[in-house]
């Protein structure tokens, strides 16, 4: 087992990404706090796991919220003594709109759970990390973040964000222990996605995202991805961006 015994806490579990993530942990001898703001997704999140064999709580969480996210983490210590694995993956698309149309509340709020939630995670994570001897931090980036999305200025920047942070975290407490970083998604077939994909605004039509290979990402992919950098086999692996994009990225 992987991460047998480490503590583990996901945001955005309730679905998608954070699902997949959370039940592959469970499945990996974790213990697993799963954070979300659907308490009804979150739990059938923690029912797998249980019926699987794992351990795991709920705990409704709105990562914009700095409270929400300082009691998220203190769940962790108080319900399972401690922090080991954090991946900070809760995130929203936003609507898709071109910079001249693009409603500041929306901005807003895109800015709030993307990049102030990856802060506040990172912040609070890292404190009881410290307290714990260590630990290991992933944030779930994008491809929008290293190449240009037509729509999705928003969206792009905070994932951008990510990234800046995983770096400056990783420097910053890499003498505690502590490693950062941040995965980054291609196309995965979650809600998201299917949202996302029904959204097209003429300028947006002419933007068709492609990957190198056959087919489309699953959740599960990104899963084993931050399995890997939750573990001790990346023990050695700080302050990366790692692309889970079927060579999106490399295309021309
Ligand atoms: N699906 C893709 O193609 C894709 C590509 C690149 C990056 N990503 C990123 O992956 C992550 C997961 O996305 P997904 O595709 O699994 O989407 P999803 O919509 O299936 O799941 C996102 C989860 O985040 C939760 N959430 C939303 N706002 C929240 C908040 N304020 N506080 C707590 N939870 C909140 C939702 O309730 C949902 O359960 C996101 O950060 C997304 O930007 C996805």
């Amino acid at each position: 087992m992987l991460v047998e015994n480490k503590v583990a806490v996901i945001t955005g579990g309730a679905s998608g990404i954070g699902e997949a993530t959370a039940l592959r942990y469970g499945e990996e001898g974790a213990r697993v706090v799963v954070a979300d703001v659907d308490e009804d997704g979150g739990q059938e999140t923690v029912d797998q796991i249980e019926a699987d064999g794992g351990e795991a709580t709920f705990v409704q969480t709105d990562v914009s919220q700095e409270a929400d996210v300082k009691a998220m983490i203190e769940t962790a210590v108080s319900e399972y003594g401690g922090l080991d694995v954090l991946f900070n993956n809760a995130g929203i698309e936003g609507p898709l709109s071109t910079f001249a149309e693009y409603e500041m509340d929306a901005f807003d709020q895109v800015v709030a759970i993307n990049l102030r939630g990856v802060f506040l995670g990172i912040k609070y994570g890292i404190q009881a990390m410290l307290a714990d001897g260590g630990g290991s931090i992933i944030s779930t980036s994008s491809i929008a973040a290293d190449s240009g999305v037509m729509g999705r200025s928003a969206y792009s920047a905070t994932k951008a964000g990510v990234n800046g942070m995983t770096r400056t975290a990783a420097m910053e407490y890499a003498e505690d222990n502590i490693r950062v970083n941040s995965v980054l998604p291609g196309i995965v077939e979650t809600p998201m996605h299917h949202r996302a994909a029904e959204q097209k605004p003429d300028r947006v039509t002419r933007f068709e995202v492609s990957e190198a290979m056959p087919g489309k990402g699953q959740p599960e992919h990104l899963a084993d991805a931050v399995l890997f950098l939750g573990s001790d086999l990346s023990a050695r692996i700080t302050g990366i961006t790692l692309p889970v994009d079927g060579g999106f990225l490399i295309k021309p």
